[in-house]
């Protein structure tokens, strides 16, 4: 029976990770930190599932700052894949936390390398990269030929992963793979991640619950794909015949503000747009403001314009994303309108 390790599994990939992975019959056992308030909202419900039960899906404390937690574990659990996803990943808060997010994100990885190293250099090991990573780009679109350039501390140190766990790779003969990921979003999505903002507080708006939205850069183009999708890209990585690099994307890029009207459509909450800049507003039927630009949220250097190629996913892993972004936008909107009933 395979057993699998997963640092950040309170998070939205580590939830949706972790009920692959119970449901293909692995043992999972999960890290979580300890936290004064509850931090495990997202994996609460795994156990209600019928193919969740204690005994194959297993919690410990831990945290990838610290390495005795960190090899402490990998000796007791001894297992057969590590899925290295804990990070601090919001990349605006990197630039308040730089040294801390160095810590977590590029050392991390570094901790769970060598522990591998020295207990066993079977196990095999998933790297979280990321698209941040292409930062400023220098090829459009991005896939795994792509010079790296970061335009923040988050970014600074998934690059500083990506090559200590190419570095690990070489020089000690372990099966160590990256997954360069696009960005990818659910239900599940952490609250200040545009996506997760917009919807909820779109379905809000359109319910009298809230007046209006803040936000920064609406001009600023992703590549959005669901994080079910991207999870199942994880474990394919690391079932095939060798350790490798893969950019896993959707190929489609929307703006910030494409997004927002797709929503806004989604949900029947009609709306326009006026002024330039920092003056940009979204207007209701009612011509009352709902939508602002402020400019606190905007970073101190941005990401413009991410679009990935995952040719090579395709091809050699036969992976392709299943979702589009209406399916995307029906799934989150789905999930705050039914919570906005719940509250009622
Ligand atoms: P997330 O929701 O922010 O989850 C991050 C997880 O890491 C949480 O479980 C968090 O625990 C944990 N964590 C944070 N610091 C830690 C530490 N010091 N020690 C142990 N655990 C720690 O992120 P996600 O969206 O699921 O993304 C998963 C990974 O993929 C991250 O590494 C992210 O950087 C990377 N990534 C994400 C995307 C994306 O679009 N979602 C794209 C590319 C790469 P708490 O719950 O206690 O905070
Ligand atoms: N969060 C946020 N909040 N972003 C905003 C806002 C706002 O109010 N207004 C505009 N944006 C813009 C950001 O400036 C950015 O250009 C874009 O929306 C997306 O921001 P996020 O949703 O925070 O995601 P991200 O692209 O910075 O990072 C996410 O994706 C990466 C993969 O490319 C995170 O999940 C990272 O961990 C991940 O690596």
């Amino acid at each position: 029976m395979k057993k699998a390790l997963i640092f950040g599994v309170t998070g939205q990939d580590g939830s949706y990770l972790s009920r692959l992975l119970l449901k293909k019959k692995y043992i999972v056992h999960g890290v979580i930190r300890r936290s004064s308030s509850i931090n495990t909202r997202r994996i609460d419900d795994i156990y209600q599932e019928p193919f969740a039960q204690k005994k194959n899906f297993i919690l410990h404390f831990g945290d990838v700052t610290d390495g005795t937690s960190v090899n402490d574990l990998i000796y007791k659990i001894n297992p057969t894949e590590i899925y290295n996803l804990a990070a601090q990943s919001h990349v605006a808060v990197s630039f308040n936390i730089p040294e801390y997010t160095t810590n977590a994100d590029a050392l991390g990885a570094l901790r769970i390398l060598d522990s591998i190293v020295k207990i066993n250099p079977k196990i095999k090991y998933y790297q979280a990269g990321s698209s941040e990573m292409f930062g400023k780009v220098q090829t459009f679109p991005q896939n795994e030929s792509t010079p790296f350039y970061p335009r923040s501390p988050y970014a600074v140190s998934k690059v500083y992963a990506h090559w200590i766990t190419v570095n690990y790779r070489e020089s000690y003969n372990i099966f160590a793979s990256n997954g360069i990921l696009f960005n990818h979003e659910s239900p599940l999505r952490g609250e200040t991640f545009v996506t997760k903002k917009i919807v909820k507080a779109l379905c809000r708006i359109k319910n009298n619950k809230q007046k209006k939205l803040y936000l920064g850069n609406i001009y600023a183009k992703r590549d959005w794909g669901h994080a079910q999708d991207y999870v199942l890209a994880m474990w394919k990585i690391l079932q095939y015949k060798k350790p490798d690099d893969w950019v896993i994307s959707t190929g489609k890029q929307y703006s910030v503000k494409q997004f927002i009207n797709l929503v806004a459509k989604k949900i029947r909450l009609k709306i326009f747009w006026k002024g330039k800049g920092l003056n940009e507003k979204a207007y209701s039927e009612k011509n009352e403001p709902i939508v602002e630009i402020k400019k606190r949220y905007f970073r101190p250097a941005e990401v413009d314009n991410l679009k990935g190629s995952s040719q090579k996913a395709k091809k050699i892993l036969k992976w392709k994303p299943s979702k589009d972004i209406n399916d995307l936008i029906h799934d989150m909107t789905e999930y705050e309108l039914n919570e906005i009933s719940n509250e009622k």
